[in-house]
């Protein structure tokens, strides 16, 4: 195909990309690798749908954040109903555990979830608009002690993944009791730069003043250093609480930075937030998110049951990730005329219910020509069945590393196989 014509065919949607087969086994490792870890700490998995009523975000995310005020992908379905299909996945669980009543269960309720996400947000190395997201969200556990354990395993997951230069950003951004004095100072300090803010900045002054830290124009984010921090307002309860969190990963042995200008992309956090940054990365270094969310459950209608939890974002974990890939031994079957065929197919399918993968390509080759497309492909050991196994009811496996070949009966092959020679 020509690359006009390839052109015109149909593409990829912009900020979406294919998963291809030689790709997959990394996906499926860190996901074994993931869940198998959070097992170990008590969470389970869960599964909800990818597109949910766009109140739920614009409830749950929040009206004011980047998400919810540009980057969904919304519409209305053929019944006059507002979907969105989810940009993140931590309001979809509170929904889910109020909808099946899940917190009248017996404790831990610790869950994880893997997943596509969607944002509309400019497409570039590490940002896509469908991505996925490894989620970990725990409920009605009150204690720092949990926001630490949370660090702690995320910190585990990405060692685990041979993630390296790994930074931990920690801070805490208070609560409904704290946040509204903290806001009027800040509102004070940012009005007082308004003329220099950039137009996006000077809403953010009036609709959320913790939004002014998330800027990315350069002048802003220099006059922002210059305003008064959250860490310094914050009411005993929080300041108590992120004391105990900063203690607990120090007890754990565990590097962080208190980052005050750290808030979040995210509406909802109250009191704890983190994020894991490597070196590994290029400019989209954020490589995993979180925070405590005390306050969604009860926003949504359900009881008043605090939330926390982090997510990852695949793509970016595996490019930063150093997977290797298990080698699996694998047959192929070489066969020539139609009876060795029906043979073979016969002997694959025996060959394939004890475990073994099994490979018969259905077309005209040589043995000779069979032979070297086994070798190209990788396989192990290769069966040979022509006329003379046929009629013998014998095969010829030859290990394709030794070049050793031995003759093997069909009732003896599944034995000879097992032996690694
Ligand atoms: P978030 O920081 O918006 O948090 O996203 C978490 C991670 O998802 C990011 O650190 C990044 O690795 C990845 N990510 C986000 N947007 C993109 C994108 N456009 N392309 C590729 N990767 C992306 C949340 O989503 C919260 N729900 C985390 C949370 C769970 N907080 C409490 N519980």
């Amino acid at each position: 195909m020509s690359e006009s014509e390839r052109k015109k065919s149909i593409q990829s949607i912009k900020g979406t990309k294919d998963i291809l087969p030689d790709e997959v086994w990394m996906w499926q490792k860190l996901e074994e690798i993931a869940g198998n870890l959070f097992e170990r700490y008590g969470y389970r998995q869960i599964r909800t749908p990818v597109f949910e009523a766009t109140e739920l975000f614009e409830k749950g995310t929040g009206e004011t954040s980047d998400i919810v005020t540009k980057e969904m992908y919304s519409f209305r379905d053929k019944g006059g109903r507002d979907i969105t299909l989810r940009p993140e996945y931590t309001p979809s669980v509170v929904r889910s555990i109020i909808e099946h009543r899940l917190h009248l269960r017996t404790p831990p309720l610790r869950f994880y979830y893997f997943g596509p996400m969607f944002r509309y947000d400019k497409p570039q190395k590490g940002r896509y608009r469908q991505f996925h997201q490894i989620d970990v969200e725990v409920f009605n556990e009150k204690d720092a002690a949990i926001d630490a354990e949370l660090v702690e395993m995320a910190q585990q997951l990405l060692i685990r993944l041979g993630v390296k230069d790994i930074h931990i950003l920690v801070n805490s951004v208070g609560c409904t009791a704290c946040r509204p004095s903290y806001h009027q100072h800040l509102r004070k300090s940012a009005d007082q730069a308004r003329e220099n803010l950039c137009k996006d900045c000077r809403r953010k002054i009036d609709t959320n003043p913790l939004r002014l830290f998330d800027c990315k124009e350069e002048s802003c984010r220099k006059i922002s250093e210059g305003f008064p921090l959250i860490t310094d307002h914050l009411c005993q309860e929080c300041r108590d609480h992120f004391l105990a969190f900063c203690a607990y990963l120090d007890e754990l042995s565990i590097s962080y930075l208190v980052e005050s200008r750290l808030v979040r992309g995210l509406d909802y956090y109250t009191k704890t937030t983190f994020e894991f940054t490597s070196g590994a990365l290029g400019a989209q270094d954020a490589i995993l998110g979180g925070g405590r969310y005390d306050d969604m459950m009860k926003q949504f209608g359900g009881p008043d049951i605090c939330g926390t939890g982090f997510a990852v974002g695949i793509e970016r974990l595996l490019s930063a990730a150093s997977l290797e890939e298990n080698k699996r031994e694998w047959l192929y079957i070489a066969t020539l005329g139609a009876e060795a065929r029906i043979m073979g197919m016969k002997l694959a399918r025996e060959l394939r219910a004890e475990g073994w993968e099994c490979l018969i390509e259905y077309r005209e080759r040589s043995l000779n020509k069979q032979l070297g497309r086994a070798h190209k492909l990788g396989a192990g050991r290769v069966v040979l069945i022509g006329d003379e196994e046929v009629r013998s009811g014998r095969v010829q496996l030859k290990n394709m590393s030794s070049g050793q070949q031995t003759d093997v009966s069909v009732l003896g092959l599944a034995e000879a196989l097992n032996v690694s020679d």
